[in-house]
């Protein structure tokens, strides 16, 4: 059933011409979750398991990723939750469960890395080469994802199945967000490796999914009357608060990617990372705590676009719309080899989200027209190099455009959805008045 209800999707994708950004994103988006449903408990996988990508050589991307997982996952709640086809509900929670079940192994596997192990082999067994480990964004990634399942089973009743199974509220907790929130509570100071499993430090964004997932496991937490655990989560998330404006350089003029290096690739001079504009995607509250519209954000922006305009070559053709971008100005990852970075379908699409996010604290104005314009352009340079049928891969070629390295990355149908429910926030603000 999985199968029919899905490929048909697939199948129904390359009817498009030249669809408009907005258009192509909403066709995307059914492509999107098309694929996550596929790449979560693949046949030969433990059920639960999200691999990174099908592919398993050059790279082998065929294993689950704690912090993928948790990016894709969320993004199943989103859509379970706004979902109004019985059919696609009921297949979207079987694969939430599973998740679940699969998380609760993890949490319980001796591994190298401790609770911050970045990656699983995917029958859930502890993967042991050598890996930039620990990766302690991991735990808050996860947790979100469980946070807003949770939020959705109390709406619909069932907060005994999240007392049991998700928040148990114990000093020695069974479950896997109380788990993963005592874990990051206690942790978040400790250096890890980034989210490109590259660099041992301190990373703007770990702390920012992390001062999330404190904030908003501490409303959970209070709801189901766990006060004193609140209390310390929030306690904490204002800590984190405080360290993460030490990332702001204003000689440089943006927020810097890490602090305190300790080991790892040495070669990142600028610090300039899209990685800081994901921390705001994935770890912004909407509050106004370094907002979207924010000079320093502004700036990082800019920054990040001026860099990738000029090395990239792509970026450089006449008449096509968007810049290309990529992790940051140094990268050389390739995919398979270490001579090249090249820009992202998902750090390209994390601008555009950005730019829906600035136009949505706009609200009705020119500027928030202007705002979704600029979003609308980074939309159109992915639909550009991506295949006709819509399939995603990790990278573009920096010289030719063509797609690169691991096929159909999950993370990046994530990242699709996540810009699509930007762009319609902010396309909805602009017919709202501001008080
Ligand atoms: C694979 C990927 O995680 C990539 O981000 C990284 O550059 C290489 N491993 C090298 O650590
Ligand atoms: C390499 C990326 O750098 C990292 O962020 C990601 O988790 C893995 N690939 C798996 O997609």
């Amino acid at each position: 059933m999985v199968g029919t209800f899905f490929t048909a999707i697939l199948f129904a994708a390359s009817a498009f011409a030249s669809p408009s950004a907005g258009d192509w994103l909403s066709a995307e988006s059914e492509i999107a979750i098309a694929h996550i449903v596929k790449n979560i408990s693949p046949a030969d996988a433990s059920p639960g398991a999200v691999v990174a990508a099908q592919s398993r050589v050059s790279p082998n991307y065929y294993y689950h990723w704690v912090r993928d997982a948790g990016l894709v996952m969320d993004m199943v709640v989103d859509r379970y939750r706004n979902s109004k086809s019985p059919q696609e509900r009921y297949i979207l929670l079987g694969k939430l469960e599973e998740y679940l079940v699969f998380s609760e192994g993890l949490q319980n596997v001796r591994t190298i890395g401790g609770l911050g192990e970045p990656k699983f082999n995917v029958d859930g067994s502890a993967y042991n080469e050598p890996w930039g480990r620990p990766q302690n964004d991991g735990p808050a990634l996860r947790a979100l994802s469980f946070i807003h399942w949770a939020q959705v089973l109390i709406s619909e009743n069932h907060g005994d199945f999240v007392r049991q199974r998700l928040y148990d509220g114990k000093a020695a907790s069974r479950s896997v967000i109380k788990r993963d929130l005592e874990f990051v509570s206690h942790h978040w100071r400790d250096s890890s490796f980034d989210l490109w499993e590259e660099v041992e430090g301190d990373h703007f964004y770990t702390r920012m999914v992390q001062r999330r997932a404190l904030v908003e496991g501490a409303s959970l937490a209070l709801t189901l009357g766990d006060a004193g655990a609140a209390a310390w989560y929030t306690g904490q998330a204002q800590e984190i608060e405080k360290d993460l404006l030490h990332f702001w350089d204003e000689k440089r003029g943006y927020i810097t990617v890490t602090r305190n290096r300790l080991a790892g690739v040495d070669y990142k001079n600028s610090l300039l990372d899209t990685a800081v504009i994901l921390a705001l995607l994935h770890g912004s509250l909407g509050d106004n705590f370094l907002r979207f519209s924010d000079y320093r954000v502004q700036a990082t922006l800019e920054a990040l676009q001026r860099s990738f305009a000029q090395i990239y070559p792509i970026n450089q053709r006449a008449g096509v719309p968007g810049i290309a971008i990529g992790r940051y100005p140094e990268d050389l990852y390739g995919g398979s080899d270490f001579e090249n970075g090249n820009p992202w379908p998902l750090c390209t699409l994390a601008i555009a989200e950005a730019y829906f996010r600035v136009a949505a604290e706009a609200g009705r104005s020119e500027r928030a027209q202007f705002w979704i314009e600029q979003g609308d352009a980074m939309v159109s340079r992915v639909k550009y190099h991506a295949h006709a049928n819509g399939s995603l891969s990790e990278q573009m070629d920096r010289h030719s455009g063509f797609m690169k390295s691991a096929e159909d990355l999950t993370w990046n149908y994530a990242s699709v959805l996540s810009t699509q429910a930007a762009r319609i926030k902010a396309v909805q603000s602009l017919r709202i008045k501001k008080k």
